[in-house]
């Protein structure tokens, strides 16, 4: 999808359902092709037009006062970002539909400022365009509609909007491509080429090298699979003596539970269980393609789950990098075994803040739903960024408790902890778990995205498989944390 931005004089102000301004658009060089032009319509109770009501999810063609191809695209009532999201979701899909190449487009006057308006439209008609047909003879992505959309507004805006586009493409594509190719080494090379494209460090450990470094939990998680494991560490300013931010992320590249073995209905939903690092990688692709200056630090553990004849047993007790000694119960809740490593690796870099990013519970699941992810953390300051910019782009997270008194149902008869507290409040106790490897006097925060991380159906800009959850909020929260 290519854009082209014209700056012509705006109307201002009043919510109208045909913007004159569009008329002057050109219909662009390529002849042949219809240039449709598009508003979007609130639903006000009353209309401009009268034959079309402003619902949200109609769309409604007709021809403009001087006669050009004329869609109008409904907002609804309550026109924010997420209707403005829907309605250009719609607006893809209808140019689809009707195969149509050429769009004109003007979003002023609507409930956000104009800048902001144009970033968003241009960001929302990329994510409502992807698709993930790598394995398919057929590629639907050579022939998006529309090909060209021609805007009102600053082109300052399109770049911003397409690198964070290409960032949560790269998250969606690494959570869809099957565990058989998004192995722990595949994910290696992805964080390699991004640190040879942007300048920045990346080392990646190997199972020894891991082992050597007494990293017991992550070892008895990837004992189980001949797949090698692999422990990525990216620095995106290595020189640098400034303390970073550290992003911890599962990356388990095939989650089938180990001896705990999951059952075999929607298992292979299990390929996504690395989300966590993915966002990572698309967060340091991110901070590379704006050239972003703040120093980073990604550390992704990245293993299967599986069981082999070497597995970790229910009983089994290994120790952390940290020295605690873990009794593992139950080798499926092997996210926060891996974390655990990563938390007391990240001490290294004495960071000002550490953040982890993971598929960890379904019992986060069931606590909010499939859209919004569990917040955890030991700082106000941090947790409250977080929301708020979760909200300014339109991600949920919701803050759960850290209770202390919790942390007794943690210890285990034979070690300092076992890795599974009680059923009920599941994603508390893996949070909890967690906290036991937070380098001490770090503000601290832990994200469980395994509801939103990915989707059953397309919704939207949102589409079947890996969605990019998180990746905004972190990018705003990189920017407006100190
Ligand atoms: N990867 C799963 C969590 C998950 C479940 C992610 C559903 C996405 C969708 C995790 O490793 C897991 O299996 N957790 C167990 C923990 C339990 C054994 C304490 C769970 O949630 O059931
Ligand atoms: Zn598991
Ligand atoms: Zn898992």
């Amino acid at each position: 999808m290519e854009f082209f931005c014209k700056k012509l004089s705006q109307a201002k102000g009043t919510v109208v359902v045909f913007r004159p301004e569009i008329e002057n658009l050109p219909k662009e060089e390529q002849k042949t092709a219809l240039n449709v032009l598009v508003c979007l319509a609130q639903e006000i109770g009353f209309a401009d037009l009268p034959e079309f009501s402003g619902r949200e999810g109609k769309v409604h063609f007709s021809f403009s006062p001087s006669g050009r191809e004329f869609l109008q695209v409904g907002l609804g009532k309550n026109p924010n970002l997420s209707a403005l999201q829907k309605a250009l979701a719609l607006l893809v899909q209808t140019c689809s539909v009707q195969e149509i190449e050429q769009i004109s487009l003007c979003v002023d006057g609507l409930f956000l400022p104009f800048q902001e308006a144009v970033f968003e439209s241009v960001l929302a008609l990329l994510l409502a365009s992807y698709s993930f047909d790598e394995f398919v003879a057929e590629k639907k992505s050579k022939t998006v509609f529309p090909k060209t959309v021609t805007l009102v507004g600053d082109a300052a805006e399109v770049a911003p909007a397409q690198d964070i586009f290409s960032a949560v493409k790269l998250i969606r594509d690494l959570v869809n491509i099957p565990a058989n190719v998004a192995t722990p080494k595949f994910l290696a090379n992805i964080a390699e080429e991004l640190a040879k494209d942007f300048g920045f460090s990346c080392q990646v450990f190997t199972e020894q090298e891991c082992e050597k470094m007494k990293m017991g939990c992550f070892a008895s998680v990837f004992r189980g699979s001949e797949e090698p494991a692999c422990f990525i560490v990216l620095d995106s300013n290595p020189g640098s003596q400034e303390p970073p931010l550290v992003f911890v992320g599962k990356g388990v590249t095939f989650d089938t539970g180990g001896i705990s073995l999951k059952p075999a209905a929607n298992m292979h939903e299990m390929k996504s269980d690395m989300a966590g690092a993915a966002t990572i990688l698309g967060l340091f692709r991110l901070l590379g393609l704006r050239r972003e200056k703040r120093r980073l630090v990604g550390i992704l553990p990245c293993t299967e789950n599986v069981p082999g004849n070497l597995a970790t047993k229910p009983g089994d007790v290994v120790f952390a990098m940290n020295g605690k000694s873990v009794e593992i119960l139950n080798t499926d809740a092997e996210g926060r075994l891996i974390l655990a490593d990563g938390l007391c690796f990240s001490e290294k870099f004495k960071p000002s803040a550490v953040v982890d990013l993971a598929t960890l519970t379904g019992a986060c699941v069931v606590a909010l739903g499939e859209t919004i992810a569990g917040l955890f953390s030991n700082d106000e300051k941090l947790a409250s960024v977080f929301i708020e910019q979760g909200r300014v782009v339109g991600e949920d997270f919701w803050r759960l408790p850290l209770p202390d008194d919790y942390q007794k149902d943690l210890k285990s008869d034979v070690a300092d902890l076992k890795n599974m507290g009680k059923r009920e409040g599941g994603a508390i106790y893996a949070a909890l778990f967690l906290q036991n490897f937070v380098p001490e006097n770090t503000p601290w925060v832990h994200l469980d995205i395994a509801g939103p991380a990915r989707s059953k159906k397309d919704c939207g800009i949102i589409k079947v498989g890996g969605t990019g959850f998180a990746l905004r909020t972190l990018w705003n929260v990189v920017q407006n944390y100190s």
